[in-house]
């Protein structure tokens, strides 16, 4: 009984921990791309990867669904009852997550990530613990591991095609040119990286030859960006081509592992067959409502901790005004940018309740941390603060990283148009050349 138990247990687990691996190594992809955009086959390979694994993914989740789901079925008095529906419960949260990646909600700072890395973690113990808790046969047992086996090949697959990205991408070296952002990065940017591979010859920028002060540390932008302010990651923390070449090693070697469990636990089944039974639920209707009902009371009882931590709505005093030429592009600041780059910050009903107010928060607080018009006095930056700072600006506003998506959804008037957006650029370039 014991290996028709762990037959599931094992897989689910060894998968569950090889996609959240998956989804760390994944959050760094983005730059690795464009580090090896001369590297034929690179992105390929990345982009099979990712699409491999997030079939794997939803695999996962649909068998992780149909155990949690099965277990908050489970008829029980009330306080068990929660304990069936936490693995369900917590598999919402994550999907909640992932949702949020999808529209765009809360990505601009750490909201939508720690959110859905928490309630994965929850989420996978949880499943675990669904799947160990349960007798689990006959149908029900023969498509979870169909699923289980499709993702565990996922993410051997996955992993290969990852590994191979990057032994690929060791031994052809990172393109020499950061032409991208039009500007070069620090030697030792990228350990590994041959030096010299960081600095451009002169003229090659895309947009066109630019000076740097002698000796002068590229502070960075996208994809490499410490930040204006020097905030995210820094450098030396960033991993190397080895490091991401191991961790599709790993994703090897729990594919292979979730793998063997798989087949044992098939094998153990196979003998028993409809001997082992999945446990009957009398009532599904009852108890479903019983289960959306207790749902209902943790989201509560969570909504009401969650005002515990409070997160402190600010609005320090303004030092400095600018003056905007024309009076218009005032208007349009106000409307699309003020609320995060100013310390005149409109603070709607919903930014004092948590969860969201920890997103908007968060959000005022970066934001003005990357510049705030109520605090820097534009006319005394210096001249290569000023033209990265129009720079960057244009092109926030341009490729429309700025306002932020998930403020357009609850600010519909920060749409800017076509016209708008340039006459916004336009004010800010003529206030920075002054
Ligand atoms: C909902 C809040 C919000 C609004 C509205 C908003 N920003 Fe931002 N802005 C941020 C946050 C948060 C960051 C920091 C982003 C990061 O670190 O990735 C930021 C960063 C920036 C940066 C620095 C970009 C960089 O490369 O680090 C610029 C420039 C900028 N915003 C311009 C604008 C402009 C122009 C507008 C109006 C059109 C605007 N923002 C509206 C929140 C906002």
């Amino acid at each position: 009984m014991q290996r028709q138990r762990w037959g599931i247990v094992l897989p689910i687990l060894l998968v569950g921990v090889g996609l959240l691996i998956a989804a760390a190594l994944n959050g760094l992809g983005a730059r690795f791309d464009f580090l090896y955009r001369n590297v034929g086959g690179f992105s390929a390979l990345q982009t099979l990867s990712r699409g491999v694994l997030g079939l794997s993914a939803l695999a996962w989740l649909g068998a992780a669904g149909l155990l949690a789901g099965r277990m908050a079925l489970q008829p029980a008095p009330w306080p068990r009852k929660i304990m069936l529906i936490l693995p369900a419960y917590f598999l919402a949260l994550l999907l909640l997550g992932l949702l949020m990646f999808l529209f765009h909600i809360g990505t601009t700072g750490p909201f939508a990530a720690l959110w859905t890395g928490i309630s994965a973690v929850l989420a996978l113990v949880g499943v675990v613990f669904s799947a160990f808790g349960q007798r689990i046969g006959g149908r029900l047992r023969a498509i979870v591991q169909g699923l289980l086996g499709v993702s565990g090949g996922g993410v051997f697959l996955g992993g290969l095609a990852f590994l191979l990205s990057f032994i690929l991408a060791m031994a052809r070296g990172p393109a020499p040119v950061f032409a991208g952002r039009d500007r070069p990065f620090g030697e030792g940017a990228f350990p590994g990286a041959p030096a010299g591979a960081f600095r451009a010859p002169p003229g090659t920028f895309e947009g066109g030859p630019r000076a740097f002060p002698p000796g002068a540390r590229p502070e960075g932008g996208f994809p490499f960006s410490p930040g204006p302010e020097g905030r995210s990651l820094p450098f030396r923390f960033f991993p190397s081509a080895s490091t991401m070449a191991i961790g599709g090693g790993v994703l090897i070697a729990l594919g292979i592992l979730a793998g063997a469990a798989w087949l044992w636990g098939r094998r153990g089944a196979a003998g028993l067959g409809e001997a082992i039974a999945t446990a009957p639920i009398s009532d599904w209707r009852r108890e479903g409502l019983r289960a959306l009902a207790g749902g209902g009371g943790l989201t509560l009882a969570l909504l009401l901790i969650a005002q515990l931590i409070p997160a402190p709505r600010t609005n320090p005093p303004v030092r400095t005004v600018v003056q905007w030429d024309p009076p218009e592009a005032q208007v349009l600041w106000q409307r699309a940018c003020a609320d995060c780059h100013s310390n005149e910050t409109r603070w709607p009903w919903y930014t004092a309740i948590a969860p969201a107010s920890w997103l908007v928060v968060n959000h005022v607080n970066e934001g003005r941390q990357a510049f705030n018009l109520s605090e820097m006095d534009l006319s005394q930056l210096p001249a290569a603060r000023k033209a990265r700072l129009a720079e960057e600006i244009a092109q926030v506003i341009r490729n429309g990283t700025m306002p932020p998506e998930d403020y357009l959804l609850m600010h519909p008037e920060a749409r800017l148009s076509a016209l708008e957006r340039e006459l916004l650029i336009q004010s800010f370039q003529e206030m920075l050349a002054r």
